[in-house]
């Protein structure tokens, strides 16, 4: 895959990505995810669609590629995002951190606060987000609880000034050996094909 000299997005993705997202910088040091970073894992698919996913941080695929969800979970979700017939390349992909914390815990307040610029950049404009899992809810409607009581349960977020639908739904790590995650993560990926692609 052609990858951009100024970007670690591939190049026709670099070209279409909205002016008022921002990245962090390579040498970014705003939190201690720096130390051990192979490559900043960026926003992939269509940065102008409507729809984004957003994970919880990169794991050692991803490091490595400087891609999101190109390993374990991310081939899970290929595969139920290509069973219930949404194109990946028709939504964004992005992650609450943009690099990866060791032994692939979950990222800390800290470390999401310091990405939290480029999130909102990225987030900025659009229709509805999907919230993959604990971080992604934490972080963005600030929810601690169970995963299970606000799954596919609609919510609202506001960032800078537009109030965007937030879908809460399971990550697709949690679903690798339960059915009934796994269903609950077909359907939000089903009605976000339905009502919004
Ligand atoms: N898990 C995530 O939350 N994001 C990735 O990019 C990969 C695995």
């Amino acid at each position: 895959m052609k990858q951009s000299r100024l970007f670690n997005y591939v190049e026709e993705e670099a070209d279409s990505a909205p002016s008022e997202m921002i990245r962090p910088k390579d040498c970014c040091k705003l939190c201690g995810l720096c130390v051990g970073r192979t490559n900043l894992v960026l926003p992939s698919g269509d940065l102008r669609s409507k729809v984004v996913f957003v994970g919880e941080a990169p794991g050692e695929t991803e490091d490595k590629l400087g891609r999101p969800f190109v390993g374990k979970s991310g081939k899970l979700l290929d595969r139920l995002m290509k069973d219930e017939g949404l194109d990946r390349s028709k939504v964004m992909i992005t992650n609450t951190v943009k690099c990866r914390p060791p032994n692939n815990r979950a990222p800390t307040e800290e470390e999401m606060a310091a990405c939290r610029q480029f999130l909102e950049s990225e987030l900025y404009e659009k229709e509805v987000i999907v919230g993959l899992g604990k971080s992604s809810c934490r972080d963005l409607l600030g929810y601690e609880g169970k995963m299970g009581d606000i799954v596919n349960k609609d919510r609202s977020i506001v960032v800078r000034d537009r109030e965007i639908l937030f879908i809460p739904t399971y990550h697709p790590a949690a679903c690798i050996y339960n059915r009934d995650s796994t269903d609950a993560l077909r359907a939000t990926i089903r009605r976000v094909r339905d009502e919004f692609l």
